[in-house]
C-alpha cells in the first residue's frame, strides 16, 4: 500500500512557504503490539502548526526537519492489534500530515458516526473546546455584557460568539472583509462585526469597535494580537477579563520590540485592574466530556453551527495552510484525504 505524507523540508524565515514543505511516498508499517494503523480521511490544520515549524522553545516541541508535520486527524482503523479497537472504528489522533498513521490505541480516541467525522477536529474539537473554555472560564461571562472576538469565523472564534451570545451577551465580531463579517452575523449570530482589513490605522479600527460596542468592552478573547489588539485594549472597561488564546498576527516573525505602542496600551492591564489568563488547552482536558455533553447535543441540532473549509488531497495541505494563515480559509480548515 503507497502512503503519502508531508513533511518539513526547511524552517521558515519569516512567512512560511510552499518550499518548507515536501510530499514524500511511504509504505506505512504495520501496527506492533497495542497499536492501530488508522486511514486518515481528514486533517486538521490549525495556526499552532506555524510555530512548531520554527525551532523554538515551546509549550509543545518543534517539528525535527524532514519530520512530518505535526497534526489532528480523523480516519478508519484499518488494522488493529490495540484492544478495544477493530477494523473500521471511526477515531481520532495525533496522525500527522500523512494519509496513514501507527498510533498506540492509549492514543487514540473513538468518534461516534453520527456527526460528521470532521466535527471532531473543529466544532467539538480542540478548537471548539478551547472557545468554549477560554469563554466560561476565563471570561465569566454576565448577561447583558458585551464581548469581541477576532477570528470570528474561525472554529475558535465562531464558538465563542455563539456561546457568549446564548448566554445574554452583546457580541461584537471581528473578521477579515465582507463576506466573513456577512457570515459572522448570518451564521454566528454575531450583533454585529468590522472588517478589520478595511482600516488604515488602528485608530480608525478602534472607532469602529466603538461604536458596534457602545457601552466598552467587558471580554476580550484574544486571538490575534496586532492591530485587533491595539485597538481593542482602550476600549476595556474596568474588571473587563482578556482570555489570551493567541497572537496569530505575530506567528509569522514579527518584530515584537518593534513600535513602541504596545506596552503603553497594556498598561491599561494595570490601571484597570484587568484580569488576563493566558490558556493553553492541555492544561483544560479534563473538562472536555463536560464540554462534549452541554455542546455535542447543541451542534446536533444545529443550534450551535459550524463552518468548514474544506481542502482536497493531501498534496494541497501546504496551500491551504499557507492560505489559512492569511486569512483565506472560510472556517475550520480541514483537508479530505
Ligand atoms: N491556546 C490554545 O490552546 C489554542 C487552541 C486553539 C487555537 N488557538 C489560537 O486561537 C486562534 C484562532 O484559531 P482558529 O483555529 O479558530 O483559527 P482560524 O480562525 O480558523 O484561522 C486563523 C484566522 O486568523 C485570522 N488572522 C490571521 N492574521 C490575522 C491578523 N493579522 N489580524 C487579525 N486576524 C488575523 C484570519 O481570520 P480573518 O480573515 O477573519 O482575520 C484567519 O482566518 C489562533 O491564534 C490559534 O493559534 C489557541
Amino acid at each position: 500500500m503507497a502512503a503519502q505524507r508531508i513533511v518539513l523540508a526547511s524552517r521558515p524565515e519569516g512567512e512560511a512557504e510552499l518550499e518548507n514543505f515536501r510530499l514524500e511516498t511511504f509504505e506505512p508499517p504495520a501496527p506492533g503490539d497495542g497499536e492501530v494503523l488508522i486511514e486518515v480521511s481528514h486533517l486538521s490544520l490549525d495556526p499552532y502548526m506555524r510555530g512548531r515549524m520554527n525551532a523554538v522553545k515551546s509549550y509543545a516541541p518543534y517539528v525535527e526537519l524532514d519530520a512530518v508535520m505535526t497534526g489532528q486527524g480523523v480516519g478508519h482503523v484499518v488494522a488493529s492489534r490495540a484492544e478495544g479497537f477493530a477494523e473500521g472504528d471511526l477515531v481520532t489522533g495525533m496522525t500527522g500530515w500523512q494519509s496513514h498513521a501507527v498510533l498506540p490505541g492509549a492514543e487514540v480516541r473513538k468518534l461516534d458516526d453520527s456527526l460528521p467525522p470532521s466535527a471532531a477536529l473543529g466544532v467539538l474539537g480542540m478548537p471548539g473546546f478551547t472557545g468554549w473554555v477560554g469563554l466560561n472560564t476565563f471570561g465569566r461571562p454576565k448577561p447583558g455584557e458585551t464581548l469581541v472576538v477576532a477570528a470570528a469565523t474561525g472554529p475558535v472564534g465562531s464558538m465563542v460568539g455563539q456561546l457568549a451570545k446564548r448566554a445574554g451577551l452583546r457580541t461584537v465580531a471581528i473578521a477579515g472583509g465582507a463576506e466573513k463579517c456577512r457570515i459572522a452575523q448570518e451564521t454566528f449570530g454575531f450583533d454585529a462585526a468590522i472588517d478589520h482589513r478595511a482600516f488604515d490605522t488602528v485608530k480608525d479600527l478602534r472607532a469602529a469597535i466603538a461604536a458596534a460596542a457602545p457601552d466598552g468592552i467587558d471580554i476580550y478573547v484574544e486571538n490575534v494580537g496586532g492591530d485587533v489588539l491595539r485597538a481593542v485594549l482602550p476600549l476595556l472597561n474596568d474588571h473587563a477579563r482578556v482570555p489570551v488564546i493567541g497572537t496569530i498576527a505575530w506567528y509569522s516573525g514579527a518584530d515584537l520590540s518593534g513600535p513602541d505602542t504596545l506596552p503603553n496600551l497594556w498598561r491599561q492591564v494595570l490601571v484597570k485592574r484587568l484580569s488576563i489568563n493566558g490558556l493553553i488547552i492541555f492544561d483544560h482536558w479534563g473538562d472536555y466530556p463536560a464540554f462534549l455533553e452541554e455542546v455535542g447535543p447543541l451542534v446536533a441540532s444545529g443550534e450551535i453551527a459550524s463552518l468548514e473549509d474544506v481542502a482536497e488531497g493531501l498534496e494541497n495541505a501546504p496551500e491551504a495552510f499557507l492560505r489559512m494563515l492569511k486569512g483565506g480559509n472560510m472556517g475550520k480548515q480541514v483537508v479530505k484525504l
